[in-house]
């Protein structure tokens, strides 16, 4: 396995590739690697195969993080993500730093972004002002670094992988982009590298969020009729304040496909949510 850190000999490496014709999968993450990247790991191995390649990226993105937000301490931990990608077989760990990514940014002179402009806004986009502008921007220039034909994204983000799917589309990337299901941990939690900030009773405080989806699909499957998303936003403000550290800051039930918020939801509808547990802001979402 290689560990690539410069843009140029990425770009190289993905070149060559290119030429003999070898099938190239990539798995944009920020690190501190968890069975649930891992699982995206082998998604887009099973899609390369054997004689494919496969890349991790790791790298904090720093535009994608509001000016308040975990930036500074999000966890990182470059050795054990390494040992984690050499023993899934992963061919490349690509992990630049902030100079190779934004080249001028810290003296002021980076001023290209890439703007999604409708399934964006809502959500996370609503909550976290700039953060899909940052995503989109990194996700762009890897897939212009890597130039992979498949890129794996997780479930858990689905409002990033939706965006992520639509710019795709629109700026025409020639590349294929699929979707892992969530891992959970055992309890329901869904897995996620900020789960490192939550101490014994934050934790378990954590299981709110899986348990709020559960509440409101079973409300949903047994309603004789379209619930109104009024009444399910109540009922989750119920299971959260179950938990005494949990604080809700959005839950949306919308159409999977078009991120359309809906004032009836009935089974097939989706439901995201965000949930501040203590300081650490945690998402979760499902199909109801
Ligand atoms: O989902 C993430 O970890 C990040 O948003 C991504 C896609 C790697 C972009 O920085």
């Amino acid at each position: 396995m290689r560990i690539v850190t410069s843009v140029a000999a990425m770009l190289r490496l993905a070149r060559r590739w290119r030429r003999h014709g070898t099938r190239v999968g990539l798995v944009p993450t920020m690190g501190y690697l968890h069975e649930g990247h891992l699982s995206l790991v082998r998604a887009a191995r099973k899609r390369v195969g054997g004689t494919g390649r496969v890349v991790v990226s790791i790298y904090v993105n720093p535009t994608q993080f509001g000016p308040r937000e975990d930036l500074a301490r999000y966890p990182r931990d470059l050795k054990r993500d390494v040992r984690l990608c050499r023993a899934e077989g992963v061919d490349v760990v690509f992990a630049p730093d902030d100079a190779e990514m934004y080249p001028g940014k810290a003296a002021g002179n980076y001023s290209t972004y890439v703007v999604e402009e409708k399934l964006s806004q809502g959500m996370e986009g609503a909550s976290r002002p700039g953060h899909f502008r940052g995503v989109t921007t990194v996700v762009a220039k890897l897939f212009n670094i890597v130039q992979p034909d498949v890129a794996v994204f997780g479930a858990k983000d689905f409002q990033q992988a939706a965006v992520i799917k639509r710019m795709v589309r629109d700026l025409n990337f020639p590349l294929k982009t699929l979707v892992a299901p969530i891992v959970r941990e055992l309890d329901g939690v869904a897995m996620s590298s900020r789960n490192k900030y939550l101490s014994g009773d934050l934790r378990q405080q954590a299981t709110v969020l899986q348990r709020s989806i559960q509440a409101v699909r079973r409300a949903v499957t047994t309603a004789k009729q379209p619930a109104p998303a009024v009444q399910l936003r109540s009922l989750v403000g119920k299971v959260i304040q179950t938990a005494p550290d949990a604080r809700l800051d959005y839950v949306e039930f919308f159409e999977p496909e078009t991120l359309s918020p809906v004032a009836k939801v009935s089974p097939g509808t989706h439901m995201a949510l965000a949930v501040f547990v203590g300081g650490t802001r945690l998402i979760d979402n499902g199909r109801l």
